[in-house]
């Protein structure tokens, strides 16, 4: 019902749930070529906008997987303040850990290049970076490298399967842009 609801102030859907679902299937199947078999993987979600995405994707990876979460923030509104907190932690030492890190999006690439150097000092096994959305004329390559990428989008402000406006429309099982004035 809140699905329904929320449509009304989008002004566009531009993935569809059916694509998406299609989509993170491959990137399972991506995912799981890229490492040598018996690898064992620590799914790191980044909270709160990649639960959704993580929750779907870890079902398509043919391995065995751990979970774990971490909160950092670099955004208030939809402005970025370019420097990045951590609001929560990972519970579980990733010391020698082969880790995955979940994201929903990649806007300039800066919160994802501290979290990835922050967590190097850790001395991991390896690191790389899932992000389900990429807004590739906002991104600057100095920040960051991406190993698996669900879809390039435009540089509009998108919301649901975990993206949120003010936590709303998180709910969402497609990805939209609001109507002009729901967020300006
Ligand atoms: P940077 O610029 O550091 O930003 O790559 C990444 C973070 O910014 C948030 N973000 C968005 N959140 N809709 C959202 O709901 C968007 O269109 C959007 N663009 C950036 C997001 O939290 C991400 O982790
Ligand atoms: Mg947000």
């Amino acid at each position: 019902m809140s699905a329904k609801i929320a449509e009304d102030k989008l002004a566009e859907i531009i993935i569809e749930q059916d694509e998406l679902q299609n989509r993170i299937e491959e990137m399972g199947r991506e995912i799981t070529d890229a490492y040598e078999p018996g690898t064992e993987l620590r799914l790191v979600c980044i909270l709160r906008g990649a639960v959704m995405f993580m929750a779907d994707l870890s079902q398509s990876i043919n391995m065995p997987v751990t979970f774990d979460f971490m909160e950092v923030s670099s955004y208030s509104g939809t402005e970025s303040t370019g420097t990045v907190r951590i609001i929560k932690d990972l519970e579980d030492a990733i010391s020698g850990e082969h880790v995955l890190i979940v994201e929903d999006i990649i806007d300039t690439g800066l919160t994802l290049r501290n979290v990835v150097d922050m967590l190097e000092t850790r001395k991991p096994a390896s690191i790389k970076v899932a992000t389900l959305l990429d807004k590739p004329e906002r991104r600057d390559y100095k920040h960051i490298d991406v190993d698996f990428n669900g879809f390039e989008i435009p540089d509009k402000f998108v919301v649901g399967y975990g993206l949120d406006y003010e936590e709303k429309y998180r709910n969402l099982p497609f990805i939209g842009v609001l109507e002009e004035g729901e967020y300006n």
